[in-house]
């Protein structure tokens, strides 16, 4: 794959998704041959980390940290074409020109017009807009592809600022909004799994399944976040984003053929027939010591913890509730889709035997698992529950997963966007949680290492999945 000459721009390079996620992502393509023959990477911020090779040292120690078994050659010519030049979204001169002097270097001469720019912007959403108009005044965003983090704004209003601020400044086939969970290999297995089994999808309906459950309990709290998470709290963090995508690929129509175009217009359909959220069917949880973390207000209101009942009202989908549930210190660290069949008709075995369940496992081994009834081997026509279940690492062996972020650039500097979410489907998923965040539900606070409060428990019909019998 030729691969244009490029320079990366990395805001926020001295912080922690730069250090656990993108260098290691940049690492482990370099490793795989996937990064373009001609690249550099510039880091930028508020603050300078020190000399140019004070920066290098700290992205030296960042890998060592994260990735095992490192290759010095390697990490040596990865570094040897990092360097960092301080900005601020009032100040981009000196930026721009170490893009084009950057530019000027890797084609070695004036003519830079097949070099392509990656800006990826990982700074606080308070932050977001003022530096895409810096980008757009300095012309760093012309030729360039820019990935921003979530969240998209805060609420429908700040978000809709925040897309006009781009389109300002450049075309939509130019902005990737990452969202890390489309990066991961089990989510993009939801698709293979629907659209390439004959098996699958006839039953992926409600006439089929009673209710889908999408459950991604963390046992990690805040991990010297407070700052972070006190801005923005559960609700926007992990539920409009990343199990909104997840309930996205679960809920969409065949898209026909796999493009961004049309998975993304599939996925769009299915958030304008996803109802608002009823702020009733919510609870807002927040765990027991949370405003005793550091820079977390001792009287603060924000939820650590979500469960909601949602509803995607179309003819696939009409009467069957998605539960919906995540927090932090929480009893597993855990990424599950649940969908409940109903109970077969058949009366032959007497009472009802109960539904069976199709649980897809995100977590970082997947695993596919059917739980099902058979006959108990023995003298007697007796039933016994047992669980079919497919390990992707024994099932598929030899296999090269890439991990989410290493994917995710991989994406962006191909150019694919299927896996980035689009900005209707932003707008639209802040029009779903508006509600929510127009009238909060009462918190109530939980154990850690619990399964968040009572109520949430209570929520679904029949219970959630995980923590039924602490499996
Ligand atoms: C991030 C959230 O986007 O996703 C974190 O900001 C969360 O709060 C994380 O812990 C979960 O991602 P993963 O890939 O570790 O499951």
């Amino acid at each position: 794959e030729k691969l244009p000459p490029h320079v990366m721009v990395l805001f926020g390079a001295t912080g922690d998704l730069a250090r656990r996620k993108l260098f290691p992502g940049l690492y482990k393509l370099a490793r795989a041959g996937r990064l373009p023959a001609d690249y550099q990477v510039i880091g930028s911020g508020r603050h300078s980390p020190g000399s140019d090779e004070e920066f290098r040292d700290q992205v030296r120690k960042g890998l060592a940290e994260t990735v095992g078994d490192l290759d010095d050659d390697l990490v040596a010519e990865l570094v040897g074409r990092v360097s960092f030049q301080t900005s601020n979204a009032d100040d981009g001169a000196d930026l721009a020109e170490a893009v084009r002097t950057a530019e000027q270097a890797l084609v070695g001469g004036d003519d830079v017009s097949d070099v392509r720019r990656l800006v990826y912007l990982s700074v606080p959403p308070s932050a977001m807009q003022d530096m895409i108009h810096m980008l757009g005044r300095e012309g760093i965003a012309e030729r360039a592809r820019l990935v921003i983090e979530k969240p998209f704004g805060l609420d429908l209003e700040s978000s809709r600022e925040l897309d006009a601020a781009l389109k300002d400044v450049v075309d939509e086939d130019q902005v990737f909004r990452i969202d890390h969970f489309l990066g991961k290999e089990a989510v993009q297995n939801i698709l293979a799994l629907r659209f390439a089994n004959g098996l699958f999808e006839p039953a992926w309906d409600a006439q089929h399944l009673t209710s889908v459950q999408i459950d991604v309990p963390e046992e990690l709290g805040l991990e010297g976040r407070g700052s972070f998470y006190e801005s923005t709290g559960c609700l926007r963090d992990m539920v409009s984003t990343h199990l909104s995508q997840l309930l996205g690929f679960v809920a969409l129509e065949d898209p026909g053929e796999f493009s961004a175009d049309a998975v993304r217009d599939a996925k769009a359909k299915v958030f304008a027939d996803l109802q608002p959220l009823d702020p009733a069917k919510v609870v807002f949880g927040q765990f027991e010591g949370y405003r005793d973390e550091e820079d977390v207000a001792e009287d603060s209101d924000v939820e650590t913890f979500v469960a909601i009942e949602a509803r995607v009202d179309n003819d696939r989908w009409r009467g069957v509730p998605f539960y919906l549930r995540t927090g932090k210190a929480l009893a597993q660290q855990r990424r599950t889709i649940t969908l409940r069949f109903r109970t077969a008709e058949s009366l032959i075995f007497g009472e009802d035997p109960g539904p069976n369940e199709l649980v897809l496992e995100l977590t970082d081994d997947p695993q596919v698992l059917i739980d099902m009834r058979a006959k108990r081997p023995g003298p007697d026509m007796e039933l016994a529950e047992a669980t079919m279940r497919m390990d992707f690492s024994d099932a598929i062996p030899g296999a090269d997963p890439l991990e989410a972020y290493e994917r995710l650039l991989l994406e962006v500097i191909r150019g694919e966007q299927t896996l980035f979410t689009r900005s209707d489907e932003v707008d639209r998923l802040w029009q779903v949680v508006q509600p929510v965040l127009d009238s909060p539900p009462p918190l109530q606070t939980y154990a850690q290492g619990s399964w968040g409060p009572q109520a949430a428990l209570d929520l679904p019909e029949g219970g959630w999945r995980l923590g039924r019998d602490d499996d």
